[in-house]
């Protein structure tokens, strides 16, 4: 493992030691099949279904891991994030699992219900500013006056080995599938991802998903350097205006693809998800399924392609149709 950006690589060891150090902790998720996205797609399509994974989605992985390698000095002053959504019950239930005090710090705006599910992982919630920009100046200031360490929701080695133990899932499942299917936000489950599904076999492709709304990542590509950009989704998970730069140089490297399509499709792809597979799917994790079913996934017919169904943290009262996640 190195330190800068342009050479961070984990190879399939170090994914096999960061699953067997946080494996007590973890489900390791189905891969299940899908006759009718096989079919529509003309692939061997199988799920990945993390929506089962202790809190919702994978993001209780990466947190698992950082903690489990924390210096014990560190564990004692405890730690800190800003998020409203996966990353705060991650880092929660990751930090009473190891007996570390847990702040997180979320908009005065955040969700009731995700505010009450943070608290009852045993996290202290302070709410503060309007969005989560301000949320985040906040957690920053409690790294200054209290010691706090700051757990980053994406750019952070400890935290995108612990992601990628999902691709070592795949890849152990299905050890000749032939494509993986990953959505984009900051990019750490992809960067994670990716990397353990290319030292099992550095054939299989990995594609990346992201809302045309907000593309930071697929743009930082084009444009060769890390982008801001002007982000429009409302799909929280998929919301961010600048990638990782870990997340990037890794995407650089070993990502092959990726590919962007608008919330309104993402949306629907949620929706046929519950209605055809029978599973409740948040948007960010409907985001490969909106790629498959608009062609957008180009392989040979009969391609064994896994699709990442990353997290199932849906507020229902969005899907009632005044907005979504
Ligand atoms: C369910 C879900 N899927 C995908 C993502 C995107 O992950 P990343 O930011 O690591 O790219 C997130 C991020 O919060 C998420 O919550």
């Amino acid at each position: 493992m190195t330190q800068t950006a342009d050479l961070f690589t984990l190879t399939l060891s170090d994914f096999q030691e960061t699953r067997a150090r946080i494996a007590e902790h973890i489900k390791h998720t189905p891969l299940l099949t899908s006759r009718q996205l096989s079919e529509l797609s003309g692939f061997d399509v199988r799920l990945k279904a993390e929506l089962f994974q202790r809190v919702g989605s994978y993001k209780i992985r990466g947190p698992l891991n950082k903690f489990a390698l924390m210096p014990e000095e560190q564990k004692r002053r405890g730690v800190v994030c800003s998020s409203a959504g996966n990353h705060a019950q991650g880092v929660a239930l990751a930090a009473k699992i190891h007996g570390i005090r847990a702040v997180v710090c979320m908009a005065t705006n955040a969700t009731p219900s995700k505010i009450a599910a943070t608290k009852a992982y045993g996290a202290e919630v302070v709410l503060h500013g309007n969005i989560w920009d301000e949320a985040n100046e906040k957690a920053k200031e409690l790294v200054r006056t209290e010691g706090l360490t700051y757990v980053h929701p994406f750019d952070d080695e400890q935290l995108i080995a612990g992601q990628g133990t999902l691709g070592l899932e795949i890849v152990q499942d299905w050890p000749d599938v032939d494509a993986v299917v990953v959505p984009i936000g900051g990019g750490g489950l992809i960067a994670g991802v990716s990397m353990a599904v290319k030292g099992h076999n550095p054939k299989i492709r990995v594609i990346g998903v992201e809302s045309s709304d907000g593309p930071a990542m697929k743009r930082s590509v084009e444009a060769g350097k890390l982008e801001t950009i002007d982000c429009r989704t409302i799909i929280d998970g998929l919301r961010v205006r600048r990638a990782g730069e870990l997340n990037f140089s890794v995407v650089q490297r070993f990502v092959d693809e990726i590919v962007a399509l608008p919330d309104r499709d993402i949306f629907d792809a949620m929706l046929w998800v519950m209605e055809r597979c029978k599973l409740v799917v948040e948007g960010a994790a409907a985001a490969p399924v909106a790629a498959l079913l608009h062609g957008l996934v180009r392989l040979p017919a009969g391609s064994r392609v896994a699709v990442v169904l990353s997290g199932g943290n849906l507020n229902l009262d969005q899907l009632r149709g005044l907005s979504w996640n």
